[in-house]
């Protein structure tokens, strides 16, 4: 029996954007920002790259590696790896879609809130560069359970609506597309908001001037957590994109490209919002209401603001759709191709599973609030349990298989793609990294953040 023809990606540069859609998202534009400001800004700031570059770069290369290696899906790439007999590995791919569905079950949420506010942005009811207005616009928003829920709702019922259909290959060239204007408009807004009056100097100290002091155990494990979130990687997204990559593609190479430019977009939106935070007198440790609240105020004090506000929102909703879709096709790609159940009945039980623990996340300001659980909230809980410990734990997993049981050879064999590429240092590099110094600055971090130790 010949293998199934599987769908791939056709052009390197296709691969290069297809992969930057899944890690350039709400990532970017809101996770990073609340994130850096809760946690003290530069300090933050310098951990998340150093965890980016040492834990990040090397687990995407070998997580995509593996998926090429296999071209299957997240749980099946570790049946056709790993030796016979050691069928354990698997529970990586069991847990990247349990992952899934709970990045989802917040990520969706936030993602209503990004459509919610293309349509107040048009209103013009959250163009104000008052913090009590705008907290007042926000905390409205998401203190309704009915929007909550039915935003969320939507945008569950779009991007499920774009798998079910197989339409992804369109909606990407869109995004492709859009999200060179998505960083000119960033540029834009970081020129108004470094020339707003009083917003330069501190907004650039809090950014990149660090206070190590500020520099704790759950500090660190929430920037190694971001890193994780940002690059999509720990729990099967690479696994399966990669196994859409093409046999020629260097796939070292097109990781670390990926990296800076996602890492530049983050920067653009961080130096878009923090000195605004200061110009105006925002709250710099807001959370994730930050955004939702400088950006409009930055817009409000430019010419044009309205239809700018607008195309931010509109666009930002788009990258979302671009990250949205590499979740979901781990599950879907499981249920699809493990358990050939058909796309479409994959993608519907997909969309109803995040629907149902969506909720608890979707209600946690308004009918829920105060329900805790570890001391959090449904939606905070959500996306500590998955970004802080699931991603690392997934992350350890794939660097033990690939370091232990994988080995040199094979590793030199796939990222050198058979013999055509001549990068044997790097890949002795990557390989030094993952088997050794990569799982255990994870494990550390993660015991340490986690108070095990
Ligand atoms: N990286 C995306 C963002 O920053 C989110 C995302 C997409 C993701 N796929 C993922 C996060 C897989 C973790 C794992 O918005």
């Amino acid at each position: 029996m010949s293998p199934p023809v599987r769908d791939g990606f056709t052009s390197t540069f296709g691969v290069l954007l297809a992969t930057l859609g899944s890690a350039v998202g709400l990532g970017n534009i809101w996770k990073f920002p609340s994130l850096t400001g809760m946690n003290g800004g530069a300090g933050f700031l310098l951990v998340y790259l150093l965890a980016t570059l040492l834990v990040g770069l090397p687990v995407m290369i070998v997580e995509t590696m593996l998926g090429r290696a296999a071209r299957a899906d997240a749980i099946s790439t570790f049946e056709q790896v790993a030796p016979r007999g050691q069928g354990g590995w698997q529970v990586i791919g069991w847990m990247g879609a349990l992952s899934a569905l709970l990045i989802m079950a917040f990520y969706s949420e936030v993602a209503g809130w990004v459509y919610a506010y293309v349509l107040k942005a048009m209103t013009g009811e959250i163009a104000t560069t008052d913090p009590k207005a705008a907290g007042a616009a926000f905390g409205a928003l998401v203190s309704d359970p009915v929007a909550s829920l039915l935003w969320q709702w939507v945008v569950l019922g779009v991007t499920g609506g774009i798998i079910m259909l197989g339409v992804s290959k369109g909606i990407e060239a869109v995004t492709r597309r859009l999200m060179p204007l998505l960083f000119v408009l960033l540029l834009v807004l970081c020129a108004r908001s470094l020339t707003l009056p009083g917003a330069a100097g501190p907004g650039l100290a809090f950014l990149f001037s660090p206070d190590l002091a500020k520099i704790t155990p759950a500090v660190v494990l929430t920037a190694l957590g971001l890193a994780f979130f940002k690059l999509s990687i720990g729990m099967g997204t690479m696994l399966t994109y990669g196994s859409y990559f093409r046999a020629d593609q260097n796939i070292p190479a097109t990781a670390t490209r990926v990296m800076f430019a996602d890492l530049s977009v983050s920067l653009l939106a961080g130096i878009a919002i923090f000195p605004a935070v200061f110009a105006f007198g925002f709250e710099p440790a807001a959370g994730p209401s930050l955004v939702f609240m400088t950006i409009p105020a930055v817009f409000a004090s430019m010419p044009g603001g309205t239809a700018f506000m607008t195309i931010f929102f509109l666009l930002t909703a788009i990258a979302s759709v671009g990250a949205i879709l590499s979740l979901l096709e781990v599950p879907v790609a499981i249920l699809s191709e493990r358990f050939g159940c058909g796309r479409k009945r994959a993608s519907l039980f997909t969309i109803l599973a995040i629907a149902f623990f969506g909720m608890p996340a979707a209600l946690s300001q308004s009918l829920t609030a105060g329900v805790n659980v570890f001391g959090m909230n449904a939606f905070d809980l959500y996306d500590f349990l998955s970004s802080d410990v699931m991603l690392p734990l997934g992350g350890i997993l794939i660097c033990l298989f690939v370091g232990w049981v994988y080995g040199l050879p094979r590793l030199q064999e796939q990222l050198g793609n058979h013999g055509s590429l001549q990068n044997d240092g790097l890949v002795r590099g990557v390989f030094f990294l993952v088997r050794y110094l990569t799982p255990l600055l994870i494990a550390v971090v993660l015991l340490h953040g986690l108070k095990v130790f």
